[in-house]
């Protein structure tokens, strides 16, 4: 165990702070006020604006299990680090978005999560860096919101809190086992179980038929039989495959050669799997009885889900 603490401002606490709680490695948090103007603030005042306050989460995190720059990275999943003073519909500059630290030592790898970040935006980050000046804890009612309030409001969509559990289980479950096909059984499993899709499972790049080519073949999956071979180019999966790039499809009826395992199917996801040398080997298929079941949060949770498939 290696206790340490850091304070992260993510916009509104009571959502960033319910996102913390479902990270594995995460020991304690605390809703609070971080580098302000005042003494002992009260919600009531922070919320005028005036104070200079940020909504900042007190993360308290074992180190050895959760080290600082994978958990900036998940940080990073759930706040828009370009946008200043405002994520979601929360504006102001208690929302704004910052890394407090208190102790020195942190800010390289602060920093190295900073430049990446900031290379992946392709746009300065309205992300502050400063070390902690002041804390101040918020009122008994802002701690642990959401747990006490299920429906209370939240910033962010509440399927980021369970893709980012499962995120976290599912490292844990896959371990060091090495066979893939194992582990994108598991993979299936949980995220079919968890997140109640229509048809979860795996592609698999394989010799074609005459032995001379390459097509996809049906992996592990969950959920009714489904289409054994499809071509490069070919269906929603084919494509992602020619791409090399997650394809979200509101609509399959107005998705030129959508395959249609199952006529139940309207919309569907399919997210590319690279091996550790960044070949495509294989991709996850996703599909749901509902429309527009898939957007932003869940291709950028998915993506990051199936790098759990091959050890790297
Ligand atoms: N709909 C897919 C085929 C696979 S099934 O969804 C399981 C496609 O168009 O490629």
């Amino acid at each position: 165990m290696n206790k340490k603490t850091i304070y992260l401002a993510g916009g509104c606490f009571w959502g960033a702070e319910h996102f913390f709680q479902q990270i594995g490695g995460i020991l304690g948090t605390r809703t609070g006020f971080a580098n302000g103007n005042t003494e002992n603030p009260t919600y009531k005042e922070v919320y005028t604006d005036t104070t200079g306050f940020a909504e900042t989460v007190r993360i308290e995190y074992d180190a050895d299990r959760m080290p600082l720059e994978k958990l900036l990275n998940l940080f990073f999943m759930i706040i828009d680090p370009t946008s200043l003073n405002k994520q979601g519909e929360d504006e102001g500059t208690r929302y704004r978005t910052g890394i407090y630290y208190t102790d020195e030592a942190e800010l390289p790898a602060i920093q190295k999560v900073y430049a990446e970040q900031e290379a992946k935006a392709g746009e300065p980050l309205s992300v502050e860096v400063e070390p902690l000046r002041n804390w101040y804890s918020a009122e008994d009612y802002h701690q642990d919101y959401l747990n006490r309030n299920p429906t209370g409001y939240c910033h962010l969509p509440l399927k980021t809190f369970v893709y980012a559990k499962l995120l976290s289980e599912l490292e844990l479950l896959l371990g060091d086992e090495p066979d893939v096909i194992a582990r994108m059984s598991n993979t299936v499993a949980m995220i079919h179980g968890r997140l109640h899709f229509w048809w979860t499972g795996f592609y698999i790049v394989k010799p074609d038929m005459s032995g001379e080519g390459e097509e996809l073949v049906l992996g592990p999956f969950q959920g009714p039989e489904a289409c054994f071979r499809i071509r490069k180019g070919r269906g929603v999966c084919g494509t992602a495959w020619a791409r090399n790039e997650t394809v979200v499809v509101p609509d399959v009826h107005e998705f030129p050669g959508h395959i249609a395992c199952s006529s139940l199917s309207q919309s569907e996801i399919v997210v590319p799997v690279h091996d550790k040398d960044g070949n495509f080997v294989a991709e996850l298929d996703i599909d749901s009885k509902d429309l527009a079941t898939f957007d932003r949060t869940d291709k950028e949770w998915l993506e990051l889900i199936v790098k759990l498939i091959y050890l790297q």
